[in-house]
């Protein structure tokens, strides 16, 4: 049986990634901190949908993760534990930077050292590109859109805005680094945002499912700027076959990055986001309006051909479908947000 040790594992993506690959024949390493709140919930529900091993430890802590690697020997290391939020970033630049970097650097050489075979996928992030301010932008009534290009490819140079994006992309480039320099087998996966169940959606990170449980329980939504802010959305369940996808063809992916998101065909604006979850739930959303937040971008969209070519992978979650999943879920687990 191939062994997965899973960073992360009590949060969003990491407890949809552990269950998925538990059921699916792989013997699951789960290791979290469990520094984020409701990590503990997920991963009693982890425990109780799939047989996995949890370790509690930190990945700032180098020694522990040596000895983890060194004892479990894991054929792929699925790396999600982060430090998430860029308003927290610029909190505690510190503090991010340790998990961030620091972290990621940590796995890398405990991987270099002790289990030289392991595949490393690490969850990247479009913060890498940047702010992209020369892209030029046409603003509609409910929308921004690109004015020349349909999305951003791998190509575009990279340029880390906010403490979060430096220390992803310092993630990222280590990542990069590694299997040039030491033959490492790794790949990033910039990620757009990622929505779907388990996912305690805050303010300031995970909008699309903090839009849907603030609106479906009343609470108030503040939109920063005029709300045609646009992003590509990918549902996690695509996510995961992404990463299925990267296992399968490991040995040619190595020392690359993919840009991993819902593309041009799975964008949302906030405000296209409130007119669906109005017309899917019949609840009108409670808003107040604020100022841009410094480093808002716009617009993203991720360009997929690069994934499509050499992963054989695209989305099949289209966003209608995906919100309604959200919705169910939400719906179907109202005692997981009585703290709000
Ligand atoms: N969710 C998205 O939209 C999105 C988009 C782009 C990139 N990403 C990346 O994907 C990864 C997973 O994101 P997520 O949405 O599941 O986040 P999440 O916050 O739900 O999960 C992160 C997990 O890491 C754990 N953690 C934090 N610091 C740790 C440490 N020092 N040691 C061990 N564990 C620690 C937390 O307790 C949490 O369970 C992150 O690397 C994130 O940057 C996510």
């Amino acid at each position: 049986m191939k062994k997965i040790l899973i960073t992360g594992s009590a949060g969003f993506i990491g407890v949809n990634s552990a269950i998925h690959f538990a059921n699916n024949s792989w013997q699951v390493i789960a290791l979290d901190n469990l520094s984020r709140p409701g990590a503990e919930d997920n991963l009693n529900w982890l425990n109780q949908q799939a047989k996995v091993e949890f370790i509690k430890a930190d990945i700032r802590d180098s020694d522990s993760i040596e000895r983890i690697v060194k004892t479990h020997q894991p054929d792929v290391l699925l790396h999600l534990a982060a430090q998430v939020a860029v308003t927290t970033s610029v909190v505690n630049p510190r503090e991010d930077f340790q998990i961030n970097a620091l972290g990621t650097f940590n796995l890398l050489e405990a991987i270099r050292q002790h289990q030289s075979d392991c595949f490393f996928i690490n969850a990247s992030t479009n913060k890498v590109y940047g702010k992209m301010e020369d892209c030029a932008v046409v603003e509609t009534e409910q929308h921004y859109t690109y004015k020349d290009i349909n999305g951003v490819s791998e190509n575009r140079e990279l340029d880390f805005h906010s403490p979060y994006g430096c220390s992803k992309g310092a993630a990222d480039q280590y990542c990069i680094d590694y299997a040039r320099i030491f033959n490492l087998k790794t790949v990033n996966l910039r990620q757009s945002c990622i929505y779907g169940q388990r996912q305690l959606g805050v303010e300031d990170q995970g909008w699309v499912a903090w839009f849907t449980i603030a609106s479906l329980f009343g609470k108030p939504i503040t939109i920063y700027g005029n709300g045609k802010q646009v992003r590509d959305i990918l549902h996690v369940d695509d996510l995961i076959r992404c990463y299925e996808l990267c296992i399968e063809k490991s040995d040619y992916i190595s020392g690359q990055a993919f840009n991993i998101g819902g593309g041009p065909e799975n964008t949302l604006s906030l405000l296209e986001l409130l007119d669906m979850l109005r017309q899917k739930t019949a609840v009108e959303p409670n808003l107040s309006w604020s100022d841009w937040r410094p480093g808002d971008q716009p617009i993203f969209i991720c360009e997929l051909d690069k994934a499509k070519q050499h992963l054989g992978w695209q989305p099949q979650i289209n966003v209608d479908q995906g919100v309604s999943k959200l919705i169910d879920w939400v719906k179907q687990h109202r005692e997981l947000f009585n703290w709000l």
